[in-house]
């Protein structure tokens, strides 16, 4: 997938920005190899399986792309050891996700969950995660210590706030946008920052990158809510309606609910988390096309891509900007 990711980008940018990009996703592809190794043959299976799965690589790319955006000089080797970090923690959470949303498959395979039992997935998991704040440690910047930890302690409490609404067919919109910020918004803001942290960016240029990674994770968080209701299972490799049939409220539930009559009301919140059949579930599909709640999702993505692409245009223009407003573009049209 990492190679579909960006050779799709690679036909817009032509030109040794894009190789440089490529160099340092292999870089970090090579430094996840070697962080996986581990004498528990188990703790290395379960590393080893999430890792061949694959997965955009989006994060380490936020990394190098933001320090460059700066147009500063940098040590491109902490770009790519801090962007396997970073990519550690993603795939920690992910793991963690699986087991918590009893998730079978991610990136078209099984879930470490399915394949190695739910204990010694959270336990690979937490391996991960500590493999990653070595790889902080040793870099030693104080402040991206701080501001990942910080990042981590919001991600895990914003899966724990998702939880709380779990089955709850009533959430608030403006609760699901605080879960949106919190486990996905606020990590790839922090991606951002510490781009621009490694090239030594000021603070307004590090905020403004900061802002861009806020914007272009909710955006990115959007889509993927809407992509389980619209996307190719193939492609996604998730089956569709996995969030109704988990009792996941998102955006494009949350918008069909006022277009719902009081008997589809009361014949889609009963069966809400409560293993609905595939009809019902391709129904409720139908509907949100319809009545035009995937397309209302769809404009608060937009808004939040049309903010981000605002963050961008206050940086200098460099082809490094015009790579990240190509990755916006890309997370708005993505189709995995
Ligand atoms: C999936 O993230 C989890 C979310 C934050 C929505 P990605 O879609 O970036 O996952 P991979 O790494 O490409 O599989
Ligand atoms: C993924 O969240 C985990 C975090 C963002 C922390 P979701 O449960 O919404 O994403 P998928 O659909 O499993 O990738
Ligand atoms: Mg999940
Ligand atoms: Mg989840």
């Amino acid at each position: 997938m990492t190679a579909t990711f960006f050779s799709q980008l690679q036909e817009r940018i032509p030109n040794e920005v894009m190789t440089t990009l490529i160099d340092g996703v292999l870089g970090v592809e090579t430094e996840l190899r070697a962080q996986v190794q581990s004498d528990i043959r188990m703790v290395q299976d379960i590393g080893e399986h999430t890792l061949e799965a694959g997965g955009k690589r989006l994060r380490p790319a936020l990394v190098m792309l933001s320090a460059q955006a700066t147009g500063l000089p940098y040590l491109a080797d902490r770009c790519v050891k801090l962007g396997a970090c970073l990519e550690m923690i993603h795939m920690a959470t992910l793991v963690h996700d699986d087991v918590i949303d009893g998730a079978s498959t991610r990136r078209g395979r099984a879930t470490a969950g399915r394949v190695f039992g739910d204990t010694a997935s959270i336990l690979a998991g937490d391996v991960l995660l500590a493999k990653a704040m070595r790889i902080l440690a040793v870099d030693g910047d104080l402040a991206i210590i701080r501001m990942t930890s910080d990042g981590v302690v919001e991600m895990a409490e914003g899966e724990v706030l998702e939880l709380q609404f779990r089955n709850e067919w009533t959430m608030p919109e403006e609760d699901y946008l605080r879960v949106l910020r919190m486990k996905t918004a606020a990590y790839v803001e922090i991606c951002c920052r510490t781009g621009a942290m490694v090239a030594g960016a000021d603070e307004e240029t590090t905020d403004l990158l900061g802002t861009f990674g806020h914007h272009l994770g909710m955006a990115f968080q959007i889509i993927d809510d809407l992509l389980d209701y619209t996307g190719d299972s193939q492609k996604t490799g998730k089956p569709l309606g996995t969030d109704y049939r988990e009792g996941c409220m998102t955006l494009p539930l949350m918008r069909l609910r006022p277009h719902l009559s009081e008997a589809e009301n009361e014949r889609f919140a009963r069966q809400f988390g409560e293993d609905p059949s595939t009809e019902e579930v391709t129904a409720l599909i139908q509907l949100m096309h319809e009545r035009g709640a995937l397309a209302e999702a769809r404009a608060v993505a937009t808004e939040h891509e049309q903010k981000a692409m605002a963050a961008l245009a206050a940086l200098p223009a460099t082809p490094q900007r015009e790579l990240l407003s190509c990755v916006t573009e890309f997370v708005s049209g993505r189709d995995q």
